[in-house]
Order: structure tokens, then C-alpha cells, then sequence
């Protein structure tokens, strides 16, 4: 049977090889949702594709979108929370507000789509959510020189620890996966001398998106998956 999977921030450099790896299946119908129009030309028309605008930084929208979306589809099988930001800053550098700003798109955006998925889950007893940590929020030595982004992205391990601690008997899971440098357009416009050879692939990680919301992820639990190629 077809898993209904929500992904945000699908029009970003991970969420669109994410969209188009869960379309070459079978097995998926795909919730797209960004806050600015599609920008995924290849899925137009798709039978098994739709495009929502929703800013997941705002709870009472985000929340509405969720339940309009539970009526329409009876059962949400998986979430990929892809929304996240980026900033540069060690402790001299890193004020209040830089703390507020990492905390509002890495971890508000995602809180506010798992809180009401994971009710939903919780309740049908079948679930994925997955969130996307990234290197610097595990290793201080990366994470120093992007302090407000190391910590709002390491929140996001101890969010999937007490949902899962939450799910206990249930085949409800949170997992985070935690990517070095993702090999995205972006990036190798900002980083033109980088050696990409050493950065992840969004198709990579994308496939270990699949793994989890497939049956094949069935037994997998509390799990942190740290996807680095060779940096
Ligand atoms: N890129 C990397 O090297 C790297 C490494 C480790 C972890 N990560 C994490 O991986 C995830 C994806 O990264 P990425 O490089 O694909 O980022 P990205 O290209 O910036 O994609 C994020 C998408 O989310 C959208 N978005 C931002 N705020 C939103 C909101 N409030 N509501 C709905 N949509 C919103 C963005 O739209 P706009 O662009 O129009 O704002 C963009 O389309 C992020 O969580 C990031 O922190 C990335």
C-alpha cells in the first residue's frame, strides 16, 4: 500500500533530489510544502505529487496545513522536516539574536510540524519522522565557528530522543540524520575552490530517507544516521 510522505522545504537543494528520489517509487505519494511557489519543474503533472506554500515557521499555520492534510489523506506515514538555515559566528560574534534567528528555522520549523504529525502517528501506531541535524552540532570543532547553528541543530537530537522515549511500544520513530557539506547548488556557488569530492549527495541521503519510510526500515529505532562521505 502507498505511503503518504510530507516533505518541507522541498524546493532547496536536498529537498528536491529528496522529492524526486520518493516519485521513482511506486510506493510513495509526496506532500510537497516550501513557503514560496514550486520550483520543482520535473514533478509537475505527477499523479503521485502535490505543492503546498506554508511557512512552518508559523505554528498556527503550520498546524492547520497538518490537519487539512490529515482529513484529506486519513493517514500521514512519514515526515522529512528538510527546513533548516545557516549562519556563521563563534562566541564573540554570536548575539542574542543570531541565537533567536538558528533557533527559529533549524528548530521552530520543525517542532511545528512534528508536534501535531507525531499526535497523528502516535494514534495509527505507524510512523516517520525524520529531522536533519548536521555534523557541527556533534563535534564542537566544527561546531565553534557556527555556534547558534551547532546548538539549534543539536536540539533536534534530544526533540527525537523524547519523542521516541514518547513512542515506546509503538512503531513510531524519529530519526536524525546529521550530514557533513551536502553537494547542493549553493553550496558550490558559495565554496567554488572546495574539493567536492569529499561533500554527501543529496541523492544519498535521500536513498537513506527511502530506507527508513520504507518497510525495509521497519525494525530501526531511535536512530541517528551520520552521513559525512569523507569530510
Ligand atoms: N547544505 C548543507 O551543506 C547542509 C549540511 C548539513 C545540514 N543541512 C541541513 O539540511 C537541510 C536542507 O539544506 P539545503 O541546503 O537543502 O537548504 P535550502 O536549499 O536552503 O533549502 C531549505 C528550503 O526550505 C525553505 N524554507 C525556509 N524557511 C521556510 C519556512 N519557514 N517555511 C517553509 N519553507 C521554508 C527554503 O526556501 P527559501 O530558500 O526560499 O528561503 C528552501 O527552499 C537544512 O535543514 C540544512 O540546515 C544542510
Amino acid at each position: 500500500m502507498s505511503k503518504t510522505i510530507i516533505i518541507t522545504g522541498a524546493n532547496g537543494g536536498l529537498g528536491s533530489a529528496v522529492v524526486k528520489r520518493f516519485l521513482t517509487s511506486e510506493d510513495y505519494h509526496v506532500i510537497a510544502v516550501d513557503h514560496s511557489k514550486d520550483r520543482n519543474s520535473f514533478a509537475e503533472g505527477h499523479a503521485r505529487y502535490e505543492f503546498h506554500v506554508v511557512n512552518v515557521g508559523d505554528e498556527t499555520e503550520t498546524s492547520t496545513f497538518i490537519d487539512a492534510m490529515i482529513s484529506k489523506h486519513k493517514k500521514i506515514d512519514g515526515a522529512l522536516l528538510l527546513v533548516g538555515g545557516f549562519a556563521m559566528g563563534n562566541i564573540d560574534t554570536t548575539d542574542g539574536q543570531a541565537i533567536k534567528d538558528q533557533f527559529h528555522i533549524n528548530f521552530e520549523t520543525a517542532y511545528y510540524t512534528a508536534r501535531p504529525l507525531f499526535n497523528h502517528m502516535h494514534q495509527h501506531g505507524y510512523g516517520r519522522i525524520v529531522l536533519i541535524g548536521s555534523k557541527p552540532a556533534l563535534q564542537p570543532a566544527a561546531g565553534k565557528n557556527v555556534l547558534a547553528y551547532a546548538i539549534a541543530k543539536s536540539m533536534l537530537f534530544k526533540l527525537a530522543e523524547l519523542l521516541n522515549e514518547s513512542a515506546k511500544g509503538t512503531n513510531v520513530v524519529c530519526s536524525v540524520i546529521a550530514p557533513s557539506t551536502i553537494d547542493t547548488p549553493t553550496n558550490r556557488r558559495d565554496m567554488p575552490d572546495a574539493d567536492t569530492s569529499k561533500w554527501v549527495k543529496g541523492e544519498q541521503i535521500a536513498d537513506l530517507m527511502e530506507f527508513i519510510c520504507s518497510d525495509k526500515g521497519d525494525p530501526l529505532r531511535e536512530s541517528v544516521y551520520k552521513i559525512y562521505n569523507n569530510a
